[in-house]
């Protein structure tokens, strides 16, 4: 049985022009050239080919993905970006179901579910994010609602798909608030995740690499990564510098 993979995995979400993208990879790239991990960043959508053309400089060692895709195949869906054409760019991996997406958007677990099979289905990596509200977690309903998060988000999938699917718990309490989740509550939901794969009989209980994302930054992400839960992290705001970003990966 194989341990999981670290990863670190930058959510660039609604931010970074064409010339901070170009200046993050110019200043970037000489550092990254000498990390061995696996580092990936998900810009906007209409980025993706920039990101791709400026990630060569650091010799294939970030790889690019998407932050989102459709749950269907192609066909009139006006505004949605199929996981096919997503493959077809060079993506190697999205970014589903994360809190912003839940909250903002009204995506449930059915229709992430559906997008995670859609990715799969095209070879893409996908990584299912999960996470309680603050009001959640206060109403100690932060093992119910992750519970369910993953089950259902999982539902349905092949023995196979399991080697291309990671997940992140991503407390929405610690999204973009600065109030990281300590090693310990991470390491708390992570191992609780990890249980509810073993009792659902997922084929990659053990295996499957779980991401903490909320608040992370060079100066904590450590602490976190010590866990033997904590497999990697999924980073919003630390990872729109190159300098920070490098940070957390060394
Ligand atoms: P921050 O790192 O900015 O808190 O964002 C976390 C996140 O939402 C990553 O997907």
């Amino acid at each position: 049985m194989s341990q999981p993979k670290t990863y670190i995995v930058g959510n660039w979400k609604m931010n970074q022009s064409i010339a901070e993208t170009e200046s993050f990879f110019k200043n970037l790239s000489p550092e990254i050239k000498h990390y061995s991990g696996e580092t990936w960043i998900a810009p906007q959508f209409i980025h993706i080919p920039l990101a791709l053309e400026l990630a060569k400089s650091t010799d294939g060692k970030v790889k690019i993905g998407g932050q989102n895709c459709a749950a269907t195949d192609f066909g009139a869906f006006t505004g949605e970006v199929a996981a096919q054409s997503l493959k077809e760019i060079g993506a190697h991996f999205v970014i589903l179901g994360h809190s912003e997406r839940r909250a903002i958007f009204g995506e449930n677990d059915q229709t992430i579910n559906h997008k995670m099979k859609k990715s799969l289905e095209k070879n893409l990596f996908a990584i299912l994010c999960v996470g309680e509200s603050l009001a959640e977690r206060e109403g100690n309903k932060t093992f119910d609602v992750v519970k369910k998060q993953v089950i259902e988000g999982l539902s349905g999938l092949a023995a196979s798909d399991y080697k291309n699917i990671a997940i992140a718990y991503e407390p929405v309490w610690a999204i973009g608030t600065g109030k990281v989740a300590t090693p310990e509550q991470a390491q708390e939901v992570h191992a609780f995740i990890r249980k509810t794969l073993t009792e659902t009989s997922c084929p990659a209980a053990q295996e499957l690499s779980i991401l903490y994302g909320g608040s992370v930054k060079p100066d904590n992400v450590e602490g976190l990564l010590k866990c033997p839960d904590i497999n990697g992290a999924l980073v919003g705001g630390a990872s729109l510098k190159a300098d920070s970003f490098y940070g957390l990966c060394r």
